[in-house]
């Protein structure tokens, strides 16, 4: 493969000096058939979510710095410099300080290497120099060489002794470092980055290769984060074994056998503790062929997907999953913590590559991406603000009260909550899903607005589209080989259509298979100038509780409908006479319906922002036939 060929040069070399440049892995995955295109290949164009994007990098060029290397340089014993000190989740007494800023050198790293924004490139590379200096004083600080963190490491003598007095998650927090200097790394192609991770990571080495097995594995009742992901990942990219038995030290065992036989224990467990674990899972199976890991990582995203999952795509109630299939029981304030499906798109994302002929997978990845982490940011704040979780009790409300128990919006210096860290990656990624590629095909996962340059063929792909306000979809195909080349489009066609078509240069084509729920396949010689036209027909159609059939939400094509309820408050479900469903316009997703012998407007409920909302009935009738 082609890759192969540039790998050797890049790890003979170093330095990754451009944008256009990623490095890339040391060690072929395997069981992947799959290859995503580097995040600098791809760029989003006007839409909806490049809204998203915008909101959130100027949050990322506009956030102090300083601010965010306090926790890090008062730990270190090195100055302040006067910086004020943050509230929230990075106040200087708060027990896992620091978890943040990780999730800022992913998200500076992730905006350049779409947008080739030099000020967050020049961000991230700062930060990393100021956490060298901080890494580097470490003997005087009184800390184990490579340690890196905003809390000193007697926390971590804490927790391998289980004296767990403080609430304390010290490898969660450490395993954000990594992750966003394993990005800085990879995509801003900083040395200094691959330097302080390796040193960090050899600190974590040191630390766990001298416990047991039994206190390792009674030290993984901590939530951990995804230290098997990052320290697998490490692995992938150098080569060191080192790193995958480090990695393969956070396999943990009371999470892992239920789900390696296919049963759901999950039942009472905190969720976001373990996602992150299957998606380490799904990564060792590509470090080691080991078929178990997949099977982890399989089950638990079919038991996720299949019995603990909202309308929205969302999981969880009161961040813990509940008794498998127990939806319409839990419709509360606290539903659907955001992280947990930032979480669940990336395990999506790997288990795909494993299996790229299933639709089922990016089904779920557009149902997430459109109906809860979408909407999950605040679009009338230009910094992008999120919430924790999304309210799906009746008359539910974005921003609105406390973070847990509601759904306020986060703050520029006072939340730092998990989900303020895993939106700020996921509005910076939005085009990373899109396309998809192996030797000879090009997928087409996501219907998103995107310009994918595939420099290996040297082709530009255009995707114009309304998506999903209609299903019609137009890619152009620019550039090539003169006389053309031989390669196949696959474009996945979501199991919500009743009825899809295909046509190229204005033509149907009868032979290509458009089954609901498959991917249709246009191999031919492809010249510059070509387009394809994909039509999905959109439908009404109902998203049943599983626990209560006669409780659901309703859906057009992709997009979860939900009820502007303005500044009512709803004591009970709303009961929706399903054959009112009329939509308003062609133009928009405005419907309106009848519910409690009222009339009420439907829309997006990515778009249901600043007034109280009901996303799951108790309904009666049928829907229209023709809507
Ligand atoms: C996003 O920002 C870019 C660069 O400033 C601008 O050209 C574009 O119009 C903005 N798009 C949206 C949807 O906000
Ligand atoms: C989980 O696996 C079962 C058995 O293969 C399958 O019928 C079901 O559709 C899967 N669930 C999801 C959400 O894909
Ligand atoms: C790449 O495509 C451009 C047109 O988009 C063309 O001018 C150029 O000759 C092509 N390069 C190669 C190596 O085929």
């Amino acid at each position: 493969m082609w890759s192969w060929t540039i790998l050797t040069l890049s790890l003979a070399g170093m330095a990754l000096p451009v944008a256009s440049q990623s490095a890339l892995p040391a060690q072929r995955e395997a069981g992947v058939s799959a290859y995503p295109f580097g995040m600098s290949s791809v760029s989003l164009t006007e839409s909806r979510w490049m809204a998203n994007q915008n909101r959130t990098v100027n949050y990322l060029k506009w956030v102090d710095v300083e601010r965010l290397l306090y926790n890090f340089r008062a730990n270190h014993r090195l100055s302040t410099k006067g910086a004020t000190a943050n509230g929230g989740w990075d106040a200087p007494n708060f027990p896992f300080r620091t978890h943040a800023q990780g999730h800022f050198l992913t998200a500076w790293a992730q905006c350049y290497s779409t947008l080739g924004d030099v000020e967050c490139r020049n961000r991230a590379t700062y930060f990393v120099a100021e956490l060298a200096k901080c890494q580097a004083n470490n003997a005087a600080a009184g800390f184990g060489a490579g340690y890196l963190s905003g809390f000193p490491e007697s926390e971590f003598t804490a927790l391998e002794a289980r004296r767990l007095s403080n609430g304390n998650v010290p490898y969660y927090a450490i395993h954000k470092t990594m992750a966003g200097l394993l990005d800085v790394w990879r995509h801003v192609g900083d040395n200094k980055a691959r330097d302080v991770l390796l040193a960090l990571a050899g600190w974590v080495d040191s630390r766990t290769s001298r416990l047991s097995y039994d206190q390792m594995q009674a030290m993984l009742g901590t939530e951990f984060g995804g230290m098997n992901d990052v320290l697998t990942e490490i692995y992938l990219e150098t080569g060191d074994k080192r790193w995958l038995t480090a990695a393969q030290r956070f396999d943990h065992a009371a999470v892992f056998n239920p789900l390696a036989s296919g049963r759901d224990q999950l039942n009472g467990l905190h969720a976001n503790t373990q996602v992150p674990k299957w998606i380490g899972a799904a990564r060792e199976f590509f470090a080691t062929g080991t078929t178990r890991y997949r099977d982890i990582a399989k089950n638990a995203w079919n038991i996720t997907v299949g019995a603990h999952t909202y309308a929205i795509g969302g999981n969880s109630q009161a961040e813990h999953f509940r008794p498998p299939n127990a939806i319409a029981q839990y419709l509360n304030k606290d539903t659907a913590e955001g992280c947990n499906t930032y979480n669940m798109l990336k395990l999506t994302r790997e288990l795909w590559r494993m299996d790229p002929g299933s639709t089922a997978y990016f089904d779920y990845y557009e149902q997430a991406l459109l109906n809860h982490l979408l909407g999950q940011q605040n679009q009338a704040d230009s910094h992008g603000h999120i919430t924790y979780f999304t309210p799906l009790n009746p008359g539910g409300r974005r921003g609105v009260g406390p973070a847990w128990g509601g759904g306020t919006w986060s703050t520029d210096y006072n939340s730092f909550w998990c989900c303020q860290g895993t939106g700020i990656e996921t509005n910076t990624k939005l085009m990373d899903s899109i396309y998809f590629h192996d030797d000879s095909t090009l997928f087409v996962n996501l219907f998103t607005p995107s310009v994918l340059k595939w420099s290996q063929r040297n082709i530009t792909v255009q995707q114009t589209t309304a998506f999903p306000i209609d299903g019609k979809i137009l890619l152009t195909i620019q550039g090539g080989r003169s006389g053309g080349d031989e390669w196949t489009l696959r474009i996945r066609i979501p199991s919500w259509t009743p009825k899809a078509e295909v046509s190229v240069n204005g033509e149907k084509v009868q032979s290509i298979s458009t089954t609901p729920g498959s991917y249709a396949s246009v191999k031919r010689v492809w010249q510059s100038g070509d387009k394809v036209e994909i039509r999905l027909q959109m439908k009404l159609r109902i998203v049943p509780a599983n626990d209560k059939p006669s409780v659901a939400a309703v859906a057009y094509g992709p997009v979860i409908l939900s009820g502007n309820y303005g500044s009512t408050s709803l004591s009970s479900m709303p009961t929706l006479a399903l054959g009112s469903l009329r939509r308003k316009s062609t133009g928009s997703l405005a419907f309106t319906a009848t519910a409690d012998g009222k009339s009420v407007e439907l829309g997006p409920f990515y778009d249901a922002q600043g007034f109280n909302y009901n996303v799951y009935w108790a309904t009666s009738g049928q829907l229209p036939a023709d809507v």
